[in-house]
């Protein structure tokens, strides 16, 4: 299916019909009548971030959502800018070259260029390719990530330390705990991975996906999305209804993770979400996904328990958590029922 180069591949070849390995079951798709317009998630103004407004909405957004989008928040729009464009030079390079960093000849496990999303497990492929970087240390990632992006990735990251850092302590503060000492630290932000996903113009986007129903596995996902759209987040209402994402220039979105979801025992929301395909246009995002160290062992904080709440997620090893992950395809609110 891949010849190297991807759906990108198959999309610029200008294939007229999906090939079946790419059709989804019809209750994966997403249909106009599914799509709710009365809600949206909040936009959060990050200008005066101190000011107790700025933590009461963010943490109401993280309780009541589990998702929301943030302006003002620092990151200069020159590096977001940067980063689109570093995508695009990515994934613009020729197939030889991506195919450096494919499963098979990656110099390093934390790079790798690749489609669908687990196509090893998946019943139905999605419409979708990505570069993951597993970032370890500035010094690995100069030497093993692709010079046609690194700078611009490196950048972003960096930049968005500040922000990641004021969210949780915001988040922390009102599940009690007051102080984020290393040990939380490492629960909390000990690992970060950044994907580069690259969505192609589909020939049947209503058969399939760009990503199926799936809530992320990371304490804090920071999603940098282009102008195009095409993101929902499950609605508040119990039924099938599904809430789009709007791009907004210079903001970032902000989604807690099964991570922080378990740490806060339920409290914040790991919310499902999908990306459907789209049939004129190419999409970007980038996501960065702040996580617990594989090493670590998560579980309920003491915090958010010590007042006789019951525990309703057990003690599981992190590494374990992703593993189960990847192990099946996207499947909605699955994978945290690992954890109980
Ligand atoms: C994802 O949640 O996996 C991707 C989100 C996006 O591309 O907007
Ligand atoms: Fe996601």
């Amino acid at each position: 299916i891949l010849q190297g180069n991807g759906v990108k591949g198959l999309s610029e070849m200008g294939i007229k019909c999906l090939p079946k390995q790419y059709i989804q079951p019809l209750e994966e798709r997403i249909t106009k009548s599914k799509i709710v317009s009365q809600e949206s998630i909040p936009i959060i103004d990050m200008l005066n971030w101190d000011d107790p407004k700025v933590a009461e909405a963010i943490c109401d957004a993280a309780e009541k959502w589990g998702f929301f989008q943030i302006v003002n928040h620092g990151v200069p729009l020159q590096v977001l800018e940067n980063v689109k464009n570093a995508t695009h030079q990515f994934f613009g390079l020729s197939a030889e070259e991506k195919r450096q960093y494919s499963k098979e000849n990656s110099p390093s496990n934390n790079v790798r260029f690749g489609t669908s999303f687990s196509p090893e497990s998946e019943k139905a492929l999605e419409w979708k390719d990505y570069l993951s970087l597993f970032y370890v240390s500035d010094c690995e990632a100069s030497a093993l990530w692709p010079p046609a992006c690194r700078e611009e990735v490196l950048e972003y990251m960096k930049r968005s330390e500040i922000v990641i850092r004021k969210l949780l302590d915001v988040l922390m503060k009102r599940l009690n705990v007051t102080e984020i000492d290393k040990t939380k630290e490492s629960f909390l932000m000990g690992s970060k991975r950044i994907n580069l996903n690259y969505y192609p113009t589909c020939p049947n986007p209503e058969l399939t996906v760009g990503v199926g129903r799936h809530s992320d596995v990371s304490t804090l996902t920071v999603l940098l999305q282009d102008d195009i759209g095409g993101l929902y987040v499950r609605g508040r209402s119990d039924d099938d209804s599904w809430v789009h994402v709007p791009p907004v220039r210079g903001s970032l979105v902000i989604n807690v993770g099964d991570a922080l979801q378990i740490m806060s025992n339920g409290r914040y929301k790991s919310i499902e979400h999908r990306v459907v395909a789209n049939g004129s246009k190419n999409r970007i995002s980038v996501p960065i996904f702040v996580n617990p160290r594989p090493c670590n062992i998560i579980c309920p904080l003491p915090e958010v328990i010590a007042n006789e709440e019951k525990a309703i997620y057990k003690e599981v090893l992190y590494s374990d958590y992703v593993k189960h992950f990847f192990s099946k395809g996207h499947d909605g609110k699955m994978t945290i029922e690992f954890a109980k």
